[in-house]
């Protein structure tokens, strides 16, 4: 009889693509070590990190902290970091953090299992960066998923002012449609129904492949593969929203009509700070022509507060572009300044925080006075509804409740 497989409990933060590179992590970890959903009985406890604001990189380092008492219970257990802040920090991590095996990087991922192995008698760091895609993997979709996270790029070539994924996800690349369709046939086999194809500017899709596709070509050969029933897609910057894309919406039957498009300001003078490449009147007018083509078009967006030297008059305009756009809903963002981009350099015209709160709180209730609206309009509307099972809130108050409870006296 074979050995029963170790355990490993993995934590993710940030993005959509951090939550599919989970998914990759427990995959090629799976010969050796079992996912559980219980940290408490962890071989193996990994972190999968986010370090897009100060914030996500605070809560990953409070949760480091806590678990220096897991590690003393069971020091037998390997604790390890992977992701953005890994990437970031590398080895400073841990040299910072004693009860700390193993650090590595986004690229890092496929060679974990070898990095896991070492660590038993080694502590190891791994942030080297690849170029291209690392190599294919080989995808076991769990039956009765019914929704699917597909990267088809990584990294970002676009290095806006406030952003650094550029730096901790590499050089934009794109993923062989080959590669991207055949994941997405095994989903369906699996009984799938919905796909999110990710990638920080989907619209960039193609560039570098040795044979060209674009993204709306890519589009076209998922959205014919029986079985699909819901295609989304995510994030698509307005820059580069064509009207080809915009076109698509009414002849692929499994495209959802959703648009994230994020705005992040309303003056075109933070938005070229931003280096964001387009002012707000092309913005509107480029999602004036989405709704115009597409029925029912949801709209949501990320918008940032307080970028450096944003004056009362910026932030009038991003309130005028909100109310203009009318978004179903909006993520909000003070900015946050980080290690190594443009923006972090000008410090001398940070915004004090109290008005930077003051501007969100403004801003907050006009995106609340849209979105309520937008629901309210679909109130008493049959619609079609994809469940995607019990509340992530109730499973984690749930587990964390289980883990007080059990978690063995040393
Ligand atoms: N690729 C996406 C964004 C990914 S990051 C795009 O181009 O839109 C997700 C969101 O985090 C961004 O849209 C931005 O609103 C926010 N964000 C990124 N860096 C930030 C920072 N330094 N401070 C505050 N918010 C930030
Ligand atoms: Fe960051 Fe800009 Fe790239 Fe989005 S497009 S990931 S905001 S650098
Ligand atoms: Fe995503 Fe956060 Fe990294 S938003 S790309 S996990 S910095």
């Amino acid at each position: 009889m074979s050995r029963p497989k170790k355990k490993v409990y993995i934590k993710t933060f940030g993005c959509q693509m951090n939550v599919a590179d989970s998914e990759h992590m427990a995959q090629v970890l799976a010969q050796e070590y079992a996912l559980t959903d219980r940290p408490e009985e962890a071989d193996l406890y990994l972190i999968n990190t986010c370090a897009i604001r100060k914030k996500s990189e605070e809560k990953v380092r409070s949760l480091l902290g806590s678990l220096k008492a897991l590690k003393q219970k069971r020091p037998q257990m390997l604790l390890g970091v992977g992701g953005c802040v890994a990437q970031q920090e590398g080895g400073r991590l841990l040299a910072a953090v004693p009860h700390l095996d193993l650090v590595f990087g986004t690229h890092g991922i496929y060679r974990l299992p070898e990095l896991v192995r070492r660590a038993f008698s080694k502590r190891q760091v791994d942030v080297a960066l690849m170029e291209g895609f690392p190599p294919a993997l080989p995808r076991r979709w769990r039956p009765g998923s019914a929704q699917a996270l597909v990267t088809i790029m990584q990294g970002c070539n676009n290095f806006c002012s406030f952003c650094v994924v550029p730096y901790v996800r590499g050089r934009e690349y794109s993923r062989p449609p080959a590669e991207i369709v055949a994941e997405v046939q095994e989903f369906l086999a699996a009984g799938g129904k919905e796909v999110t194809l990710l990638g920080q500017n989907v619209n960039s899709y193609g560039r570098g492949l040795s044979e060209p596709l674009a993204f709306p070509q890519l589009l076209c050969k998922l959205a014919e593969l029986q079985g699909l029933e819901r295609l989304r897609f995510a994030t698509s910057h307005p820059k580069d929203l064509s009207d080809e894309l915009i076109g698509l919406f009414g002849e692929l039957t499994p495209l959802c009509e959703h648009l994230h498009l994020p705005l992040q300001a309303g003056s075109d003078r933070t938005l070229a700070r931003m280096h964001r490449g387009y002012t707000a009147e092309r913005y509107l007018e480029r999602l004036a022509a989405a709704r115009a083509a597409i029925d029912d078009l949801a709209v949501t967006t990320d918008i940032i507060v307080g970028f450096p030297g944003e004056t009362d008059d910026d932030f009038a305009r991003t309130l005028e572009v909100v109310d203009a756009a009318r978004y179903d809903a909006a993520y909000t963002f003070i900015f946050s300044p980080r290690p190594g981009t443009e923006a972090a350099a000008m410090v001398d015209e940070f915004i004090a925080p109290e008005i930077a709160r003051e501007r969100m709180q403004r801003l907050v209730d006009v995106v609340e006075r849209h979105a309520l609206a937008a629901h309210e309009a679909r109130a008493g509307r049959v619609e079609e509804v994809l469940v995607e099972g019990p509340s992530k809130k109730d499973a984690e108050q749930e587990a964390a409740r289980q883990a007080l409870q059990e978690l063995p006296d040393a």
